[in-house]
């Protein structure tokens, strides 16, 4: 089977071609040399964020030239019109996502995907972004087999941080889920306060490794160290290693759930400290050195989280399989802190890191989550008559069908 996929939830315009099949193990994909994706991250860099009409203008303008884009790369032959293509290549359905997003960005794709299949009389399918989130991240090397239920997935964006059960497969139950900020919302946040560019996450974690790489003789981490007095602070200029202590919210509490605003607001405060007490005027920037020190203290404190909540996680699931997905999985040093504790703790869990190209928004893991549903029998298709929607962030992996 083969399907054309639409993604245009937040600021990434995805459009993909993927074949799928079943196979007595699961299922396979082969993304049929077509795929286009194109980040609007330089425009909404401009508002340290996604702008959600400025992403929707973008999606309507990219929409038309990417479509013709990926179906020239899938078709071997001349390119044909768009008019001719879709039949000519097999197609057999178009999925767009439905949700969870932003709602005029989502509505862009939806509205795209309608129209196309109604010229071309193929069937709409509508896709759950996180879903296609979890399902793309189990897939390796073009295979989702063998998998051993039940799964535990932590799925961590921009929009979303939370932790879900898979023990049937497409049946989902969320058992952990941020109380306030995602994890990649507070990334940027926080790079935003250290003057880093958007999207932060990877400038934070960039920051962070090379803080790490060069404070590896030192024998304690930062979190180890006891704060120092605010007098003691004054008296000596500013240590990176001994200064810069966060939160780390909600390591203690006997759930799954998360929150990531206090630990925003405490770098705020910490980076508001910092100028108090250093005799620089208070609208200069913090020097490279201190940026390095926030930016590793705070992936340190988000680490710190995430290996504790997903022991928790795992004990409490009696999980078989454990994977990460969203944008925030592409983070090195967390997939690290993850693969150990899997190593160390539970070694008869079976880790799934996804491959880097797919953890970030894309069509791909959108016509992979529609593929694998429709190859079950699961029709996706809006009923007959219902008006579509389109379902904003309130919606997670169980957005209503
Ligand atoms: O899944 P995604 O592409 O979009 C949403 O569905 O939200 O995730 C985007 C988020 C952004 O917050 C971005 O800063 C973060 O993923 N991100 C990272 C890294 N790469 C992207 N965060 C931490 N480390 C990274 N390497
Ligand atoms: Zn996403």
């Amino acid at each position: 089977m083969r399907i054309l996929a639409i993604e245009t939830s937040c600021d990434e315009t995805g459009v993909a071609i993927v074949e799928g099949t079943k196979t007595p193990e699961g299922f396979r994909f082969a993304l049929l040399g077509a795929a286009a994706l194109n980040s609007q991250a330089a425009l909404h860099a401009e508002y340290g964020g996604v702008f959600p009409n400025l992403a929707k203008r973008e999606h309507e303008k990219n929409l038309p030239i990417m479509l013709e884009q990926a179906l020239t790369q899938s078709s071997k032959e001349t390119p044909l019109s768009v008019r001719n293509h879709l039949s000519e290549l097999g197609i057999d359905a178009i999925a767009v996502t439905q949700g969870p997003g932003l709602e005029p960005a989502l509505w862009t794709g939806i509205e795209f995907a309608q129209k196309l299949a109604k010229e071309k009389n193929l069937p709409l399918l509508l896709t759950n972004h996180m879903e296609g989130h979890l399902l793309s991240s189990l897939v390796q090397s073009g295979k989702l087999e063998n998998v051993t239920l039940p799964v535990l997935a932590l799925l961590i964006s921009g929009g979303h941080t939370e932790f879900d059960v898979m023990r049937e497969w497409f049946h989902y139950e969320v058992i952990g889920q941020t109380l306030d900020d995602a994890v990649g919302e507070a990334y940027d946040k926080v790079a935003r306060m250290l003057g880093l560019p958007y999207p932060g996450g990877p400038e934070i974690s960039k920051l962070a490794d090379i803080s790490r790489a060069s404070q590896k003789l030192l024998p304690k981490r930062s979190s180890d160290l006891p704060r120092p007095s605010s007098d003691e602070l004054r008296a000596r200029p500013f240590s990176p290693e001994i200064f810069v202590s966060l939160p780390r919210p909600m390591l203690h509490t006997k759930n799954c759930d998360f929150s990531f605003s206090g630990l925003k607001t405490a770098v705020l405060y910490a980076i508001r400290d910092i100028k108090a007490t250093s005799s620089r005027a208070k609208e200069s920037p913090l020097t490279p050195e201190e940026k390095k020190a926030f930016a590793r203290e705070f992936e340190d404190a988000v680490g710190d989280v995430f290996v504790a909540k997903t022991r928790r996680a795992l004990e409490e699931t009696g999980a078989r399989s454990f994977v990460i997905g969203g944008g925030v999985a592409a983070n090195r040093y967390l997939r690290e802190r993850l693969y150990t504790l899997i190593q160390d703790e539970f070694p008869d869990v079976t880790f799934y890191l996804p491959e880097l190209s797919i953890t970030g928004d894309n069509a791909v893991m959108i016509a992979e989550a529609a593929l694998a549903r429709a190859l079950s029998g699961i029709n996706d298709a809006p009923k007959e008559n219902e008006e579509v929607r389109a379902y904003s962030n309130r919606f997670s992996i169980l957005a209503p069908k």
